[in-house]
């Protein structure tokens, strides 16, 4: 993975409607980063325009509450071109996702666009499935896929981050 041009990665969500799995992605992913110390930007949008300027669903708020996570003041928006340039890494979570994610790209976008499932050994190809429809239970088992995979990114993050360090004082 490579860093953005203020040295640190940019790291986007997306899912359909910015508003269950996205949010839950970018308040677990800040969560981590800050445990761990890695300096990043994070930000959530959906695919889908039906949500623009919601709250995330009280299902997800309150699942990331019992992780001592608060997404509750988190509003939906949809994906716009910009974010190609001022992403450095974008992670969809389904593969429908990553097809609407492609079909707003521009040409030259900078960002690099992945399944977030894509980063974890194992999981490679493997779809985060929408919970909207489901119960509380799904909420819990999306949170913990969620969660387990922006670990796995935090981590990688920091390991590349060393390794520059590094080459930068072997000079
Ligand atoms: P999300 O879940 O993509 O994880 O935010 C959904 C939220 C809303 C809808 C679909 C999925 N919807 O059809 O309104």
């Amino acid at each position: 993975m490579g860093e953005g041009t203020d040295s640190f990665p940019a790291v986007l969500f997306v899912c359909l409607g910015n508003i269950c799995r996205s949010p839950m992605a970018e308040g677990a992913f800040r969560h981590a980063a800050a445990k761990a110390g890695l300096a990043a930007r994070v930000d959530s949008v959906g695919t889908a325009s039906y949500h623009i300027g919601e709250a995330p669903d009280p299902r997800a708020i309150r699942i990331a509450n019992e992780h001592g996570v608060d997404i509750g003041s988190l509003i939906g928006r949809q994906i716009h071109r910009d974010d190609f340039y001022t992403s450095t890494h974008i992670f969809a979570l389904d593969k429908a996702n990553l097809q609407g994610i492609k079909a707003h790209a521009p040409r030259d976008g900078t960002a690099q666009v992945s399944l977030l499932n894509d980063a974890v050994e194992g999981l490679e190809g493997r779809a985060i499935d929408d919970p909207y429809y489901g119960d509380e239970e799904d909420f819990r088992r999306v949170w913990s896929e969620i969660d387990s995979a922006v670990k796995v990114l935090v981590e990688r993050f920091l390991a590349e981050g060393r390794a520059a360090r590094f080459i930068v004082s072997g000079r």
